[in-house]
């Protein structure tokens, strides 16, 4: 049996205390999703959040456990709040936040030692994909933003083209089905062919209700990390049905 897929839920910086109604909607509405569910608010809200059925992830983590870091929060907090997950070198933080691949990977090392599944992202411009260079851009990010110790058991991998990220534009099936063999491929040659073949892949970008169902179709797609559909309970609710 293939392995359960995984839809995940990136609320960005969406979220308040109220929030909570909106996920437990969606609770009662999924009592028990035939897919893998983690929700991934803002750190304010995870402790708040935690204990109620559903998985939670942070959306980013220093690399160091503790220190004069003002502003920034560890793995070993997240962990402590509740979180058993935290997405890492997402492209908005890669831009916002000039992060680079290397300090992605102390990142994801950072989780390992906290015991979160790092949710590691790559992904594209839509130069880089015009001008034929995705599958490099992909590959590097994805070779630089693993630790030179990293567990595949720790890992998942999200492919978001930072041009299908809140526009409604997603690559054609066939176009994710290349990214995501390329992907799989280079997972395995890094970990071999068991533990690279077990590494979750997720696509990201403008996934909704209407295109779920034919993106997790495609090859070696084990699920969704959601922006925008993620913050209305009848929509993800709608994505999590249609990974079952
Ligand atoms: P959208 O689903 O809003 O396009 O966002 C995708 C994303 O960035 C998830 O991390």
């Amino acid at each position: 049996m293939p392995p359960r897929k995984l839809v995940a839920g990136n609320w960005k910086m969406n979220g308040l205390a109220a929030s909570a109604e909106m996920l437990e909607t969606f609770r009662r509405a999924h009592p028990a999703p035939a897919c893998d569910v983690l929700v991934c608010p803002p750190a304010t809200l995870i402790a708040g959040l935690a204990g109620r059925g559903t998985a939670l992830g942070g959306q980013d983590c220093h690399p160091e456990a503790s220190g004069a870091h003002t502003g920034d929060i560890s793995a070993e907090m997240l962990r402590d709040a509740g979180a058993e997950a935290v997405i890492l070198g997402h492209s908005e933080r890669r831009t916002d936040h000039g992060e680079t691949d290397a300090l992605v990977a102390a990142k994801a090392a950072a989780a390992a030692r906290a015991g979160l599944t790092a949710i590691v992202c790559v992904g594209e411009t839509e130069s880089q994909r015009d001008a034929g260079r995705a599958m490099e851009v992909v590959g590097g990010q994805l070779a630089g933003s693993l630790p030179p110790e990293a567990d595949p058991a720790g890992l998942v991998i999200a492919y978001e083209p930072v041009w299908a990220i809140g526009t409604g534009r997603t690559p054609s099936l066939a176009e994710i089905g290349e990214m995501h063999d390329f992907l799989r491929a280079r997972l395995i040659e890094r970990f071999g062919a068991e533990p690279g073949a077990a590494i979750r892949l997720l696509y990201g970008g403008s996934v909704k209700p209407g295109n779920a169902a034919e993106i997790f179709a495609v090859g070696n797609v084990g699920g969704g990390l959601i922006g925008g559909a993620s913050l209305k309970a009848e929509d993800f609710g709608a994505i999590v049905a249609a990974a079952g």
